[in-house]
């Protein structure tokens, strides 16, 4: 048993993530007398380290000897090797892979079988960087903004894969890996697309394993896929809604202790609401619906491409900046701290205008809070009335530290003198009628 590196959970096996909070695990990896470093495979690559293992193999770092370049090098198991069936299904997929195109998929440089038939190999493209797997663990929970740009890419290399009728099957944070690149941050490389195929049981098997291999991960995997039905794109959208739902919770959806039990959960199971299982994080509403939306059980249910979940990101960062949400910026705890802070002061507020000096006022408090101030000039401030912060009320915290109700008050000193000069008057003129009926009388 291993102890989780982030939760402490006790973990069976050595999953690539731990099914309690669904941090990224790293294992002891030294190979000791690992035989395949120093070898020459295909004439032309030079393995020289181990970079890290998976369910179907190895991947080491080598140099493609002529082009003086560092590649990966993925090297199936041994015990895959002997079986005619895969090295068909490896030979076919590693074609239809390395015909992808794209900036966010892995360029695949060749594959192979040597001579002696011991092994199976597939060179790619080294990517150095970290997976989201780690980057989820390390640095949850992450601004909005770059949620949507990762799952941007992501839905991008998706809809290559799936214009070539390439179902991932494998869509997993371990598979997204994330770089700075030129000026671009979080550039986003997808791996393994139909690897899983490979080792895709027959009816003969039971859907989850395999020679003793579990296929693909069963806590990404789509109800149909663990109910052994044929998959299409929509599967590797169900998984993507498990990343995004992560991003979002720092938790998987479904989890449990065995596989069979998390893949029952996946066929019955509603998931809890993001919003719910962290209310502590501040994330917009819209972000939390394509989540669910993409965590249907049906797949009729779930977006039909790729490039619509992207297109419902893209609607999701228009929304959130037209309306100028600090959550884009910020991270969701600090940003739920900051509401909590200032939520009393914004009891009854409907819309607050902002003048020049207020913003400056305000972004002058945004800047000693170590954040970037709002660009809202006018700010809709809802009541703040939900336990969890949403987009609506989130706008109250630019308006809280901006003008508040109590500061709107205090630049009125006069307004409290009007109300009492108005009611004094309204009794005179009462008293005055009572007296002239009197008088009348
Ligand atoms: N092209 C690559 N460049 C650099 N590192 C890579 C590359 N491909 C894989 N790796 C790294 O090698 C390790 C093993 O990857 P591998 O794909 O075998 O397993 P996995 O994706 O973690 O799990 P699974 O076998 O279930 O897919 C991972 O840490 C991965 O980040
Ligand atoms: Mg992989």
């Amino acid at each position: 048993m291993n102890a989780c590196t982030k939760c402490g959970h006790q973990i069976e096996g050595r999953p690539n993530f731990c099914p309690n909070c669904g941090a990224s695990q790293t294992y002891d990896r030294s190979v000791g007398d690992d035989h395949l470093i120093g070898r020459l495979i295909d004439g032309t690559y030079r393995i020289e380290s181990l970079v890290g293992q998976g369910a179907m193999g190895r991947v080491y770092q080598a140099q493609h000897t002529t082009l003086r370049k560092k590649v990966a090098l993925k090297i199936l198991r041994s015990s895959l090797v002997g079986d005619t069936t895969v090295v068909k299904r490896f030979e076919r997929e590693a074609l239809a892979a390395s015909r992808l195109n794209h900036a966010n998929c892995i360029t695949i440089y060749g594959f192979g079988t040597e001579e002696d038939g011991d092994l199976l190999w597939m060179a790619m493209e080294f990517v150095q960087g970290r997976d989201l797997g780690l980057l989820i663990a390390e640095e949850s929970p992450l601004e909005t903004r770059r949620i949507l740009h990762i799952m941007g890419q992501v839905c991008e290399a998706l809809d290559e894969a799936h214009s070539a009728k390439i179902v991932h099957r494998d869509l997993k944070p371990a598979n997204i890996v994330c770089f700075d690149h030129r000026r671009s941050s979080d550039f986003v490389k997808v791996l393994d697309f139909g690897i899983a195929k490979i080792i895709d049981p027959d009816e003969n098997y039971q859907p989850l394993t395999r020679d003793g291999i579990v296929c693909g991960t069963p806590a990404y995997m789509s109800p149909e896929q663990v109910q052994g039905f044929e998959l299409d794109n929509r599967s590797d959208l169900f998984s993507l809604g498990i990343i995004l739902y992560q991003t979002l919770t720092g938790q998987l959806p479904f989890f449990a202790d065995s596989a069979v039990e998390v893949a029952t959960k996946i066929v019955i199971e509603q998931p809890a609401p993001p919003s719910q299982v962290r209310p502590d994080w501040s994330y917009p509403p819209e972000l939390e619906a394509i989540a669910l939306k993409l965590l249907s059980k049906k797949k009729e249910d779930r977006y039909a491409h790729a490039l619509d979940v992207k297109d419902a990101l893209d609607e999701c960062l228009r929304r959130l900046e037209d309306r100028h949400d600090p959550s884009l910026e910020m991270r969701p705890d600090e940003l739920a701290e900051l509401m909590q802070d200032s939520s009393p002061r914004l009891e009854g507020a409907s819309t607050v205008r902002i003048d020049d000096a207020e913003l400056r006022q305000a972004q002058a408090a945004f800047r000693s809070a170590g954040k970037k101030p709002p660009p809202a000039m006018t700010v809709p401030t809802p009541t703040p009335t939900h336990a969890r912060p949403t987009p609506q009320v989130q706008p109250q915290l630019a308006a809280s530290l901006m003008s508040t109700p109590t500061n709107a008050r205090r630049q009125d000193p006069g307004g409290s003198n009007r109300v009492t000069a108005i009611i004094v008057i309204a009794l005179a003129v009462v008293a005055a009628a009572i007296v002239g009926l009197i008088a009348f009388n």
